[in-house]
C-alpha cells in the first residue's frame, strides 16, 4: 500500500494497541458480535485479543483490517476479506459504533476501501452481504455506487440463524 485509503471525512488505517477501546464500544452493538468475531460487551482482554485478530490478518493471508479515523477518532472498521480470493472475490465488511452513526462514516469508509481493493491482486469482483432490514448498510452500499445483486435465501448463519442477504457488487 502507498498511501493510507481515504476518502472525504474519513482516513483508513491500521489498528494500534489503542483501538482496544474502539473494540469495546463495537462490542456493546448487539449486532456487531453476530456478524464478525468480536465477542459481545467484550473484557478488555477480549478485546485486546480481537484487536490482534485485525492486526494478523494481513500477514496471515485472511484480508485487510482497518480502523476508521475521522478528525483523529476512531468511529469504527471496515475490513477486506479474501476468503473468496481464488474466485477473484474480495468481500468487504464494516461497523461504526453506535454514538457515531449517520455522519456518512459508512459511505466514506466505503469509497475509500474500493479503490484500494482494486490494488490487490487477484480481486476482480468485490462483495457485500447485507440483511434487507438493515437500511443503514444498503444506503451506505448504494451511496458508494454499489450495485444489488439481489436476494440471497438463507445464505448466512448469524446469531445461529440462516438469513437472506442482499448481495451488492463494486461498480
Ligand atoms: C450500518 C452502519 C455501518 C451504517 O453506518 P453509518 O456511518 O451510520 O452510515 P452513513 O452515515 O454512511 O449512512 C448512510 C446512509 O444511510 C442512512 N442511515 C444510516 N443508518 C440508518 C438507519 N439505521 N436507518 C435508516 N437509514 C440509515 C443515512 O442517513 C445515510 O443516508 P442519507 O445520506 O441518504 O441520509 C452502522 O449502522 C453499523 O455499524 N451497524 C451495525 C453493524 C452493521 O450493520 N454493519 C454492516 C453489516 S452489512
Amino acid at each position: 500500500m502507498t498511501e493510507p485509503p481515504a476518502h472525504g471525512s474519513v482516513a483508513l488505517r491500521e489498528f494500534t494497541e489503542a483501538d482496544i477501546r474502539l473494540a469495546r464500544e463495537l462490542g456493546q452493538d448487539p449486532y456487531i458480535p453476530l456478524i464478525g468475531k468480536l465477542p459481545a460487551r467484550p473484557t478488555r482482554q477480549e478485546a485486546e485479543v480481537w484487536v490482534r485478530r485485525q492486526q494478523s490478518a494481513r500477514a496471515e493471508g485472511r484480508g485487510f483490517a482497518f480502523v476508521i479515523s475521522a478528525n483523529e477518532t476512531a468511529v469504527g472498521t471496515i475490513g477486506l476479506w479474501l476468503r473468496k480470493l481464488s474466485e477473484g472475490i474480495g468481500i468487504v465488511g464494516y461497523s461504526i459504533s453506535p454514538e457515531q452513526r449517520r455522519r456518512g462514516f459508512a459511505t466514506d469508509a466505503l469509497k475509500a476501501i474500493t479503490p484500494f481493493a482494486w490494488t490487490v491482486t487477484g480481486i476482480e469482483r468485490i462483495e457485500l452481504y447485507i440483511e434487507p432490514w438493515n437500511r443503514g448498510s444498503v444506503r451506505a452500499a448504494e451511496k458508494a455506487g454499489y450495485r444489488n445483486e439481489g436476494l440471497l435465501p438463507a445464505h448466512h448463519e448469524i446469531g445461529g440463524v440462516l438469513r437472506d442477504m442482499l448481495l451488492y457488487v463494486s461498480p
